[in-house]
This record gives structure tokens, sequence and C-alpha cells, in this order.
């Protein structure tokens, strides 16, 4: 028998998850079985549990989590492309706070052994979502990008596939982590009060397009008093200002989802190779869920939260 974590309720996480026995069904054709080895944690897992995504009470008890890293331990037809005992990645997966989780062989790839099953495990929502957006800006050699939240776990992947795609790429992040944004090729400057003139005062040319991972209205603020267009001020997290005329991006649209899968591929193979720099910033046993939720509430980490089973 499996088992899971599953929210009984909308709340706090220690009054509303508890990890029950779950009966995996046999694969069908096209289904694997993956054995849990590394889940990461994203902030909509908190969200969700709080009810602040949505609180539809026909949704509970409702399962946790949306991407793993484990091994597969059942095939739902030998003539799928995965067989027991290979070593992959899923995503979107449902329910990630597991230790064996069923899933559609499209959500599954494999995993190269230069990536670490723990960077693996939590690469590839924030990664499709910054991929998401830096297509959605559709940035060129010709951009000067704003990134808000450049050292997040979103941010820094858009901030380094800003730099690929040829831009001139600004970040804000608190000072401890202007090291670290400046490695991924980004002018580092701190958010906060005065946030405006730091940013005009990076760049001698002016900013053509923004990425806001942050979602708050200094952010957008000073977005839209920086770029004329609103319709390049790109947000994944600013959904309370869409009367603003911001392109939100959830991957809701078509578009958006096509730009999500597009990108999973060479996500893998970036961060495998090395050229995609990702991190772990804590790991936590899968047992310790509701603890670690509540610290990714307050943390914002640098890297990824891992939970490993
Ligand atoms: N729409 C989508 O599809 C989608 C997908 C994934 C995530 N999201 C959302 O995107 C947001 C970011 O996710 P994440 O995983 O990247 O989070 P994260 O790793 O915690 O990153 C947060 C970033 O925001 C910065 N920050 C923190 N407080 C700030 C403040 N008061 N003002 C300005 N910047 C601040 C942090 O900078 P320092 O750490 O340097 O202080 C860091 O760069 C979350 O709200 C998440 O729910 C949306």
């Amino acid at each position: 028998m499996a088992k899971r974590f599953i929210a009984t309720a909308y709340g706090d996480p220690a009054d509303v998850l508890e990890y029950v026995d779950h009966q995996i069904p046999a694969p069908a054709p096209g289904q694997v079985v993956v054995q849990t080895r590394a889940i990461g944690m994203n902030p909509v897992d908190i969200k969700s549990v709080r009810g602040q995504t949505g609180s539809d009470a026909s949704k509970l008890p409702m399962p946790i989590g949306y991407e793993m890293a484990g091994t597969v331990t059942a095939v739902g037809d030998i003539a799928d492309p995965f067989a027991v005992g290979d070593e992959v990645i899923v995503y979107p997966a449902s329910g990630a706070y597991a230790d064996s989780v069923l899933a559609d062989v499209r959500a599954v790839r494999p995993r190269p052994a230069a990536l670490d099953v723990e960077r693996a495990g939590g690469l590839l929502l924030v990664g499709v979502t910054a991929a998401d957006a830096v297509r959605t800006a559709g940035l060129t050699e010709s951009d000067v990008v704003l990134v808000h939240g450049g050292s997040g776990a979103v941010g820094a992947i858009a901030v380094q596939l800003a730099v690929q795609a040829g831009a001139t790429v600004i970040a804000t992040a608190s000072p401890a982590n202007h090291r670290f944004v400046r490695a991924l090729g980004a002018v580092p400057v701190s958010y906060g009060e005065g946030l405006l003139d730091r940013v005009e005062a990076a760049t001698s040319t002016p900013i053509t397009a923004v990425i806001d991972t942050v979602g708050n209205d200094e952010a957008i603020d000073a977005s839209l008093a920086l770029v004329d267009n609103p319709g390049k001020i790109v947000s994944i997290a600013a959904f309370g200002r869409a009367a603003d005329g911001i392109v939100l991006v959830n991957g809701s649209t078509p578009e958006s989802r096509r730009h999500r899968a597009e990108a999973v591929d060479d996500l893998i193979a970036g961060a495998a190779a090395g050229t995609l720099l990702t991190e772990v910033a804590a790991t936590f046993p899968l047992a310790d869920a509701a603890s670690a939720l509540v610290e990714l509430e307050h943390a914002h980490p640098r890297g990824k939260f891992i939970l490993l089973p």
C-alpha cells in the first residue's frame, strides 16, 4: 500500500494534512508507477492547502504537490517508453507528496545521470514557468529586461533564459543575493523604497520589457512607470493587477501551455549540462511536509525546498 499526504480541509498545514494509505491501481497502458525519491516544493502547494487558490469543498480530500523525481516500479505496457528501474522526472504529477505516484507517460521524462535527483525533482514547475514568461515577453538581443525577483526559484531561471535570448538583464534581489544574480548574468538592484530610481540608474538605455515573479504593487507600479507598453510586462504573480493591461501567465491559455510543454526537454538538458544553474536550498523528510510548507511560506529561500521520502 502506498502512502500520500492529503489535505482534509483548507487551513493550516499542521491541522489539515494527513499522511494516509493510498491504493495505486495497476498502471494502464500509457501509465507508470514511480517511487518517489525527491519532491519539489512550490509556493502554490501552501497556497492551495490554505485555500488561497480556491476553496472548493468538492476537491477535498486534496492530494498535494506537482513535481517529483524517482524510479519506475511498474509499467502499463511493455510498449511504453519506460521500464522498471528507470530514473525519471514527473511533471505535472498529481499528489507528489507521496511515496509513489501513478503518472501518465506524457508527464514523464528520463532523468539524465548528470542531473542529481534533488535538483531534478524541483526543476520543472519553476523552469517551465520561467520559460513561458520569457517566451511571452518575446525577448531578443535588443531588449533590456527587468526581472523582479531574480534571485527566486522562477526568477533565477528567467534571468538565465533572458540572457540566453541575448537580452540585457537587470534583476531585483536582496543585497545578500546580488553576487548570485550577477553570476547569472544580470545587473542586480535591491527592491524596496527607491526601486524606480535604482533601476533607472542601473541602465543607460530604457527598459523595454519586464518579467515579474514578485507580484506586489511596488513591482508593478515601477514596471508601468518604466515601460510604455503594458503588454511588455509579463507577470506570473500579479493577478490582482490584470486591469493595468499587463500580461499574466499561469499555464491556463493554449499559448502558455505550448510554451511550457516546449520548454521541458531543454530545461532538463540545460540543468544536466550545467548551462542552466538551479539550486537546492534545503531538504526535509517527507514526514515533515506540514512544517516545511510553513517554512517555505515565510522563507523565500534561494533555490528549492525538496522533500525526501
Ligand atoms: N503563474 C505561474 O504559473 C506560477 C508558477 C510558479 C510560481 N508562481 C508564483 O511566483 C511567485 C514566485 O515563486 P518562486 O518559487 O520563484 O518564489 P521564491 O523562490 O520564494 O522567490 C521569491 C523572489 O521574490 C523576492 N522577494 C521576496 N520578497 C520580496 C519583496 N517584498 N519585494 C520584492 N521582491 C521580493 C525574493 O528575493 P530575495 O530572496 O533576494 O529577498 C526572490 O527573488 C510565487 O508567488 C509563486 O506562487 C506562479
